[in-house]
């Protein structure tokens, strides 16, 4: 089959992450006979240092004319990096919001799985991770705090600065729908993540997700104050299946649950809205520490090309050829440099792309 992918490069660790990507989808096509047709798209600090600004209406135009996009990361640092001179809805990170906003992209899915390859990776104690875990966060992601009106003023010499929370009843009931359709797939249990002691928005989160709940009751729903469930996720992963939570949480825990899982350099993600379309994505960030020296983890961007195959291309068994490639490289012990442990044998970010190509043929 012909499809046509669109290939965000980005900042920073973006472009290196992003071509090893584009070699293991090169693999799948030759393995099983398809034909992806690439259109290379600018966004973030790319996109400002040709066009002024991290995000053109061309761009998401183009986007939409795609079957799927992929992403590396963007942005730099906000110390050093020019970028970060101008004013903030001009700044890379301000091209991702928009992106996401104009496609609709309100679920976000974040799978933080431990590899049994990895324990030795995984900063918790053996007894702890047993058996290891298998938890998807998913997150909202185009509502609450990242979109709400915020201000900056000075009033009598005192500057004051106003971030604002809102979430309606059909924002939650859509991310909530997903979340159980998805859980009934998997271990049937939800956790729902919210501030309800606190924060009206909370409120209305779990009585919307309550009812939801009762269009499911094969799934069990549970509910979670948000700093408990960031001490559970370094307590006891293993008690958690699907994770359902709000925006600036969702962002926060993913990051933590990717440590627990071995590195954030492993933590894929695929960005979904109504049609079969998505925009996929690591976890992380673009890294400026480590840009351009090579080391970088690819593996969260490879396995976010696999979410890909699945869930906008509908190819399952090229996914799955994908996820078994990382798994029998991790088995062979092939390791970047952030999930390095003794015995094992250290690769760059190029070197571990050919070995899954290679481990894909
Ligand atoms: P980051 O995720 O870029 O880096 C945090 C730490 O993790 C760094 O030490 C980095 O070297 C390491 N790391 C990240 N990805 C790695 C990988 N694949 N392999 C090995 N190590 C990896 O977070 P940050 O430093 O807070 O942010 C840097 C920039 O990235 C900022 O401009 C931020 O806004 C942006 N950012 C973008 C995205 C995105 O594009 N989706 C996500 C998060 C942060
Ligand atoms: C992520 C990132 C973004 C977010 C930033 C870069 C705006 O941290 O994708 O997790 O907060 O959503
Ligand atoms: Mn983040």
């Amino acid at each position: 089959m012909e499809y046509r992918i669109g290939l965000i490069h980005g900042d920073g660790i973006g472009p290196e992450i992003v071509d090893e990507a584009k070699k293991v989808l090169d693999a799948v096509c030759e393995k099983y006979g398809h034909k992806f047709e690439y259109t290379n798209l600018l966004l973030g600090g790319a996109s400002i240092d040709v066009h002024g600004v991290p995000l053109t209406d061309e761009t998401i135009e183009e986007a939409k004319k795609c079957d799927a996009v992929l992403m590396g990361s963007i942005g730099g640092d906000a110390k050093t990096s020019p970028w970060y001179k101008l004013s903030p809805d001009k700044r890379p990170e301000a091209g991702l919001l928009k992106i996401r906003k104009s496609l609709g992209l309100f679920a976000n899915l974040r799978p933080a799985y431990l590899y049994q390859e990895l324990k030795d990776a995984c900063p918790l104690k053996e007894e702890i991770i047993g058996e290891g875990f298998d938890m998807l966060i998913m997150r909202e992601l185009t509502g609450g705090l990242y979109f709400g009106e915020r201000s900056t003023v000075e009033e009598n010499g005192i500057k004051k600065a106003t971030d604002t929370l809102t979430y309606s009843e059909p924002e939650i009931r859509r991310i909530a729908i997903r979340a159980f359709d998805i859980a009934r797939k998997r271990k049937k249990k939800v956790t729902s993540v919210d501030k309800a002691n606190v924060l009206d928005s909370s409120r209305l989160w779990r009585a919307v997700v309550e009812d939801v709940a009762k269009d499911y009751p094969d799934v069990t729903l549970e509910h979670m104050l948000v700093d408990n469930c960031a001490m559970q996720i370094v307590h006891n992963p293993c008690q958690f299946d699907v994770v359902l939570t709000e925006n600036m949480f969702g962002d926060i825990l993913s990051d933590e649950a990717s440590m627990v899982a071995g590195s954030i350099g492993m933590l894929s993600s695929a960005s979904l809205n109504e049609t079969k379309f998505g925009l996929y994505e690591p976890s992380h960030g673009s890294a400026p520490d480590i840009a351009g020296k090579n080391i970088a983890n690819p593996i969260a961007t490879v396995l976010s090309a696999a979410m890909m195959l699945r869930y906008s291309l509908d190819l399952d068994k090229e996914a799955e050829a994908v996820e078994n490639a990382v798994q029998k490289i991790l088995k062979d012990g092939y390791r970047t440099v952030d999930i390095m442990s003794e015995g094992c044998k250290k690769v760059s970010t190029s070197e571990m792309g050919d070995l899954l190509v290679k481990a894909l043929e």
